[in-house]
């Protein structure tokens, strides 16, 4: 294996974990490539060398260095089979895919219908990716989200007003519970879970009449828009609401400790199995081990609660009644 090529989705910790794959591939004499604007670019052949000096400095910044795009053309065989030739045409041995679920599904393709060496590694703040701890970005998003919060807290105590927060997660609640409970919230609405809407603009009224005054509610992208429940509440309980979107800043920041040394680890995971031979797997951390995994066992994890299992298995009684709710207890 001579050339390698890097192609990546963003969140904080994507940097470093191109860092840590040109660095290995570096050792081995591999070199590497970066694909710009993810897809778009592999069909464009946008493709730049990426030597051990590229990649300087880059450890603690968040988004890619590479840039990136949702690439619509890459549905469609006839722009995959240019991918394909591109790759080929640019002597890339092997390809290392850095993101989400989309792009993790596009690494399938290629490595399957064009026969192409791919490795992926998760990437993404959603923490959704089957069979996989902890995706690279979940950490330092829960992290900028919570900051975010406890500013929220200072005003929402000052004014004794409710704040309803709306989190990113389209399918998946791992951030909006992570926040939550981090943050001592009242309340967490999240995809995988029914909510009773009533019985918390109840307790929100009776909380009131006894001298509670302010409120957190949390609520993933998925499950409701923030506003919309707002008005429910203020409909309901006749108090004040106000709603923040915390939106795309959830995705950027640099990256946590957790997110680095996860970018370090799984980017030199990923080249030495590329080298080894392994193609059409997706690296990842298991029970603190690394793992290598088919990609069709990882794919998306829908309504499955992967947020869950923290709750369930993890000992973080501090906030019993959302714990509770989550677990389905209350
Ligand atoms: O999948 C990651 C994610 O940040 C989701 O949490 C969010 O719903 C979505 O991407 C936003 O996508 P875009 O940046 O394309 O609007």
């Amino acid at each position: 294996m001579k050339r390698i090529g890097v192609l990546t989705r963003d969140c904080a910790g994507v940097n470093a974990t191109i860092r840590a794959i040109v660095r290995t591939a570096n050792k081995y004499d591999i070199e590497v490539v970066g694909v710009l604007r993810g897809y778009d670019g592999l069909i464009d052949d946008d493709i730049i060398l990426l030597d051990r000096r590229s990649v300087s400095g880059i450890i603690n910044q968040g988004g890619t260095i590479l840039k990136t795009a949702r690439s619509k053309r890459f549905f469609i065989e006839f722009e995959q089979k240019k991918a394909a030739k591109n790759l080929k045409e640019n002597n890339i041995d092997g390809l290392i895919v850095i993101g989400g679920d989309g792009s993790l599904r596009g690494a399938h393709v290629l490595a399957t219908q064009y026969n192409i060496p791919v490795i992926g590694i998760p990437a993404t703040i959603d923490n959704d990716i089957n069979g996989v701890d902890l995706t690279i970005g979940a950490d330092t998003a829960v992290n900028v989200a919570l900051d975010a919060l406890d500013k929220i807290r200072d005003t929402a105590t000052s004014l004794e007003r409710i704040f309803v927060v709306e989190v990113m997660g389209r399918e998946c609640g791992y951030i909006a519970m992570q926040v939550a409970l981090a943050g001592g919230c009242e309340e967490v609405l999240i995809p995988e879970k029914n909510f009773d809407i009533d019985r918390m603009c109840k307790e929100i009224k009776e909380g009131n009449r006894k001298g509670k005054t302010s409120w957190i509610i949390i609520v993933a992208e998925g499950k409701a828009k923030g506003r919309d429940i707002a008005s429910i509440i203020t409909e309901k309980t006749n108090l004040e609401t106000r709603v923040v979107v915390l939106g795309h800043i959830q995705r950027g920041g640099h990256p946590t400790s957790i997110d680095r040394i996860l970018a370090a680890r799984l980017g030199n995971y990923a080249v030495n199995m590329l080298k080894d031979g392994l193609t059409d797997h997706c690296v990842s951390i298991k029970d603190g081990k690394l793992v290598t995994i088919l990609w069709d066992r990882t794919g998306k994890k829908y309504n499955q609660g992967k947020g869950l299992s923290v709750f369930v298995d993890g000992n973080l009684a501090a906030h019993s009644t959302i714990l509770e709710r989550i677990e389905g207890k209350l």
